[in-house]
């Protein structure tokens, strides 16, 4: 089956409850600590998660390191060109082994110097050869699932889930003509905010309260929501200038070879669980969030653009009006998920009647609801929903 590029826009996507039924999830859904060891075990561990961009590790002995719901992870480009995902610790007694990013001609552990090659292979393990038994094969560095898409890795913990594409479903034809692929990542941002990961991505998928909170800066937005077909969700922001930047012409030129629904917005998507990808007709931007505690998660911003747009001389001045803005509204969305947090902690807080804007909200809730242990659920929805 195809998107259909012409699809009447639905006001909302799920089926029931009926919309004047419809309430925000039960207030534990945010500040239980068992929900949340929940969500690790059946979501976090299940599920594909982003991990960056191919060309922030385009050279062989490239490596860049991210700490990820399951723990600490290395993405290293081999001698072979050949990119791959570790658990970045040790295989003697689990220390760290790389920090940061950089390039290395391999991996020597700072703790009693084992060292792998970019493969992952046990190359060396100082005075081990004295132990009867021990062999280098089966200790190197242990592998992580990886899958490209238009540049994306993503990463997943469960050998066993669907690939990335059947998790993707028919994302990849709606945003096809903006060629991801094509665009190279120029700049990140990563904060810790003390709220629920999923308020970060509630937020980021809902226009109800772009005129309030971000009043001074991207103002109100009209936005449609799109059903689909795979693990994501999407609304797109109608307006046919990029609004990746505030209050200007965009000093960017549209993406040549738009389709004509890729024009008239900006498509904000969230492929579930844990990051969002957004659309403008320039440039796109994500945020992804990698849950900490029940409340404190850590947020990464980073944007993209068309890599000819990256090639022009004046390209680091054109592009500082987006980053301030993605970093703005960032700064803005943080400040009021914060202060919902603080208000879901209320012993008093109730589940409270949803708005048809807050549409995507209700169906990210039913995405993340219908994988956790439904004992737990029913035990949460007791409380109110
Ligand atoms: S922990 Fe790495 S060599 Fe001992
Ligand atoms: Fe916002």
């Amino acid at each position: 089956m195809s998107m259909d590029t012409t699809l009447v826009p639905e006001p909302y996507v799920w089926s029931e409850p009926p919309l004047g039924d419809a309430k925000s999830a039960p207030t534990r859904f945010y500040t239980d600590p068992a929900v949340f060891k929940a969500e690790v075990t059946h979501i976090h561990l299940k599920h594909w998660f982003f991990a960056g961009r191919v060309e922030e590790v385009p050279n062989p002995g490239d490596y860049k390191t991210l700490q990820s719901v399951g723990g600490p992870v290395m993405l290293v480009r081999g001698e072979d060109g050949v990119l791959r995902a570790f658990a970045n610790f040790c295989r003697h007694r689990a220390s760290i082994l790389l920090e940061g990013c950089g390039n290395t001609p391999n991996i020597i552990c700072p703790y009693h110097a084992w060292n792998y090659r970019l493969d992952g292979s046990l190359a060396g393990a100082p005075g081990m050869r004295e132990v009867p038994k021990f062999e280098k094969p089966p200790h190197g560095l242990i592998p992580i699932r990886m899958e490209l898409w238009e540049g994306s890795i993503f990463l997943n913990y469960d050998d066993g889930a669907p690939g990335l594409m059947e998790h993707l479903g028919n994302m990849p034809e709606l945003v096809g003509s903006h060629r991801l692929g094509d665009m190279v990542k120029t700049w990140h941002m990563e904060i810790e905010t003390r709220c629920n990961w999923k308020l970060l991505l509630e937020n980021a998928m809902e226009t109800y309260h772009t005129g309030i909170v971000h009043a001074a800066t991207v103002g109100a937005q009209r936005s449609v929501s799109f059903p689909t077909r795979g693990n994501w969700h999407v609304i797109q922001v109608q307006a046919r200038r990029s609004i990746a930047v505030l209050g200007q012409e965009p000093p960017f030129p549209a993406i040549e070879g738009l389709t004509e629904q890729a024009q008239q917005g900006t498509f904000f998507t969230v492929i579930e669980p844990t990051v969002q990808f957004v659309y403008a007709q320039d440039c796109m931007w994500w945020l992804a969030v990698r849950p900490i505690a029940v409340d404190r998660t850590v947020l990464s911003v980073g944007g993209c653009f068309p890599k000819a747009y990256t090639e022009l001389p004046d390209f680091a001045e054109r592009a500082g009006p987006y980053y301030n803005r993605w970093e703005a509204v960032a700064l803005e969305d943080v400040g009021i998920l914060e202060r919902q947090q603080v208000g879901l902690s209320s012993c008093l807080a109730r589940p409270g009647p949803l708005s048809w804007r807050d549409d995507m909200v209700l169906a990210m809730n039913h995405w993340v609801m219908a994988r956790l242990p439904p004992a737990l659920v029913d035990d949460m929805m007791a409380d109110g929903w």
